[in-house]
C-alpha cells in the first residue's frame, strides 16, 4: 500500500459530506479543500499517470443514462488510478427495458458492495433522489440542466493552476447559459471563491435573473472581451431545447464564436476554456481551440485529478 500524505488524511478526516451533488451547497472553504487535495494528488500521481493503491478494495460504479466521453472515462480512470474496482452501467442493454425502475436498478448495483455511485441522468435531481435511497456515496456526473459539480471543480482548478488565483479575476461564461449544468456549477463555485462572473450570450439563452446572484449579465461579447481574464465557451445544447433560440448557427457564430479576430482584442494572457464537447466553428474556431491560449485539454487532464480528489474525500 502506498503511503498517503498526511495532508490528505487530515482533509478526509475533516470532510463532512457523504455525497457530491452540487456546488451550490459547498462553502468556499470546502471548494478550496477539494482543489487543494486535487493539487496534492496530481503531484503524488505524477500528473495522474501513476497508479496509487489508496482505495484498494473499494468499488466505484458508473451509472450513465446520458452519453458521455470525458466524464465517464475520467471517473473510471480516476477510480482505477486510486486502486479501486469499477463497474460500468449503461441504460441501453440493461433490464430497464423489462420495466425495472431507476431506483431498483441502482439498489441492485449497490447490493454488489459498491462504495461510490457516479450518476449522470437527463432529469434534474436524480442523483439527489439516489442519495436519499442508497447507503453508498453518490456523485452527480451531470443532472439535466441543473449541475455538473466535478466539471465546475475541474474548470476552477484549471483556472487556479493557470492564473494562480480565482479571487479578483473576471471570468465570462459564454453561450447557452439557460441549458448548461456546467454554467450553474461554475457560477456557484467561482462566485464563492471571489471571481467576478459574467454570463454572456443571446437574450433567449441568458436570463437577467442571474443578476440577483451577483453575476453580471451581458449580451455583447465584443463589449466585455477586453475586461476578461478567462472565457469559458459553452456548447449550445440543442438536445435540451424545444425551439431554436436564434435564427441560424452562422448568426450565433458571428456574434459569439471566439476567433482570431476577437483574440487580438482580448487581454494578452486571456485563458480560453471549454468543457467539451466543442463544436468547431460554432462557439470556437479551430485555430483558437488548438492555439496557445487554449487550456481545453488541460481541463481534461485536471478532471482526473479532481475526480480522484472527490473519490478520496467521499470514500471512508
Ligand atoms: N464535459 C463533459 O461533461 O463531457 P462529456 O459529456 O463527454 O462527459
Amino acid at each position: 500500500m502506498d503511503a498517503v500524505p498526511r495532508d490528505l488524511l487530515r482533509a478526509r478526516e475533516t470532510w463532512r459530506h457523504r455525497h457530491l451533488l452540487d456546488l451550490e451547497r459547498l462553502t468556499a472553504e470546502e471548494l478550496t479543500a477539494i482543489l487543494d487535495v486535487a493539487a496534492v494528488i496530481k503531484q503524488e500521481s505524477d500528473d495522474c499517470r501513476r497508479k496509487l493503491s489508496w482505495l484498494a478494495g473499494r468499488t466505484v460504479a458508473n451509472l450513465f443514462f446520458e452519453n458521455s466521453t470525458r466524464t465517464r472515462t475520467s471517473f473510471s480512470l480516476a477510480a482505477r488510478r486510486l486502486g479501486a474496482d469499477t463497474v460500468e452501467f449503461s441504460a441501453s442493454g440493461s433490464s430497464l427495458s423489462k420495466g425495472e425502475t431507476f431506483v431498483d436498478t441502482a439498489r441492485n448495483i449497490e447490493a454488489m458492495n459498491v462504495d461510490v455511485m457516479v450518476v449522470r441522468h437527463g432529469t434534474p435531481g436524480t442523483p439527489h433522489l439516489l442519495a436519499q435511497q442508497l447507503e453508498c456515496s453518490v456523485i452527480n456526473a451531470g443532472d439535466g440542466a441543473h449541475e455538473h459539480p466535478t466539471q465546475g471543480l475541474l474548470d476552477i482548478f484549471t483556472i487556479r493552476e493557470r492564473c494562480g488565483r480565482i479571487a479578483g479575476l473576471t471570468i465570462a461564461l459564454v453561450g447557452d447559459i439557460a441549458h448548461s449544468r456546467t454554467a450553474r456549477s461554475n457560477i456557484w463555485g467561482l462566485t464563492k471563491l471571489g471571481a467576478h462572473v459574467i454570463v454572456c450570450g443571446p437574450s433567449t439563452l441568458v436570463s437577467r435573473g442571474w443578476e440577483k446572484f451577483g453575476v453580471e449579465v451581458a449580451y455583447d461579447l465584443d463589449e466585455i472581451l477586453p475586461r476578461c481574464d478567462v472565457l469559458n465557451l459553452l456548447r449550445i445544447q440543442f438536445e435540451r431545447q424545444a425551439t431554436r433560440p436564434f435564427p441560424s448557427v452562422r448568426e450565433y457564430a458571428l456574434l459569439y464564436a471566439m476567433d482570431r479576430r476577437r483574440l487580438e482584442r482580448a487581454k494578452p494572457g486571456i485563458v480560453i476554456m471549454a468543457p467539451g464537447p466543442i463544436n468547431r466553428g460554432v462557439e470556437i474556431t479551430p485555430d483558437v481551440a488548438d492555439g496557445p491560449h487554449s487550456v481545453i485539454l488541460d481541463q481534461v487532464t485536471n478532471g482526473l485529478a479532481v475526480r480522484m480528489a472527490v473519490l478520496w474525500l467521499l470514500t471512508r
